[in-house]
C-alpha cells in the first residue's frame, strides 16, 4: 500500500513515517531527506534546492517530481510512506500520472494536524544527528546527554531551516501551497485527518487506525 503522510512543518511527518515503518513494515519515501541528502553530496540537485530550502520556501515541482519518479522506478511499491511529497496539488497531479505509468495505486492520504504554537516549539526544539536519521527534542523527547546522540555518541545539530526566522517563511509556504491538498485528496475520496497533539505513540494509534481503515477500504473495492 502507498501512503501519503501530510501537513504542517513540524507536524510529526518524520516521527510517524519511522513508526510506520518499523511497526507497519513501510518503507519512508521523505523528499526533505532526499534533497538534504542531494546537498550533503553537493550533486547538481543539492546545488540547485539549497538556497530555496535554506530559505524556507519549497524547491520547484519540477526538480521534486523528477526526483521522487527516480526514486520510485527503483523500488517495487509495494508498501512505501511518502513524507513531504506531495507538498502542492500539481505535485499531487504529477504523481497520479507517475502512479499511471508504473501502474501504482494511492492507498490513502493522512493529515497529520497540529497548531501553529505547538509547530514552532517543535521546531524551534528539536535536535537532530547530521544525517538526519536520529530526531530529538529539547523538551518532548532530550537525549540522555544533552546536545549528544542516545545511539550513535555523535553531536546533535539543529537544522538550518528551523530557525524562527525561516519556520515563519516555512509556514507560510505551507498555508499557500500545501493545505490546499487537503481539499484535494478530500474530493479524491482518500482523506484522512488525524489529530497530531497528542505523544506521538498516541497520534501512532490513530495513524495505525487510518492506514487500517484505508487496506480494508482497498480489499472491499478489489471485491466489488
Ligand atoms: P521537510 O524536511 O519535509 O520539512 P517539513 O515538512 O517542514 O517537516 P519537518 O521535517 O520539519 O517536520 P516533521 O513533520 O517531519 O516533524 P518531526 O517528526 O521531525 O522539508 C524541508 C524543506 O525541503 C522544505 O521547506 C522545502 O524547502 C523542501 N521540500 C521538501 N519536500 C518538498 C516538496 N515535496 N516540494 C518542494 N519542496 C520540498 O517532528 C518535529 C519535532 O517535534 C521533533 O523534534 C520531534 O521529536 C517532535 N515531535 C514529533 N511528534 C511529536 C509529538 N507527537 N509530541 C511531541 N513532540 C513531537
Amino acid at each position: 500500500m502507498i501512503l501519503i503522510l501530510f501537513g504542517p512543518p513540524g507536524a510529526g511527518k518524520g516521527t510517524q513515517s519511522n513508526l510506520i515503518c518499523d511497526h507497519l513494515g513501510f518503507t519512508h519515501v521523505s523528499t526533505g531527506d532526499l534533497l538534504r541528502a542531494a546537498i550533503t553530496d553537493k550533486s547538481e540537485l543539492g546545488k540547485e534546492a539549497q538556497d530555496f530550502m535554506n530559505r524556507g520556501m519549497l524547491v520547484p515541482d519540477e526538480i521534486v517530481v523528477r526526483m521522487v519518479e527516480e526514486k520510485l522506478k527503483l523500488m517495487d511499491g509495494s508498501s512505501i510512506v511518502f513524507d513531504g511529497f506531495p507538498r502542492t496539488v500539481p505535485q499531487a497531479l504529477s504523481l497520479e500520472s507517475i502512479f499511471e505509468k508504473l501502474d501504482l495505486h494511492l492507498g490513502g492520504a493522512v493529515f497529520l494536524e497540529v497548531p501553529n504554537h505547538l509547530i514552532i516549539r517543535r521546531l524551534a526544539g528539536r535536535r537532530q544527528t547530521p544525517d538526519g536519521k536520529y530526531v530529538y527534542h529539547i523538551e518532548f523527547n532530550p537525549p540522555k546527554k544533552v546536545g549528544i546522540c542516545d545511539v550513535t555518541g555523535v553531536e546533535l545539530i539543529q537544522r538550518t531551516d528551523d530557525h524562527e526566522d525561516v519556520i515563519s517563511a516555512r509556514l507560510e509556504a505551507y498555508s499557500k501551497s500545501t493545505a490546499p491538498l487537503k481539499e484535494f485528496y478530500k474530493s479524491r475520496n482518500c482523506l484522512k485527518e488525524v489529530s497530531g497533539e497528542g505523544s506521538a505513540e498516541e497520534v501512532f494509534y490513530e495513524v495505525s487506525q487510518a492506514i487500517s481503515f484505508f487496506k480494508n477500504l482497498g480489499k472491499k473495492n478489489r471485491h466489488a
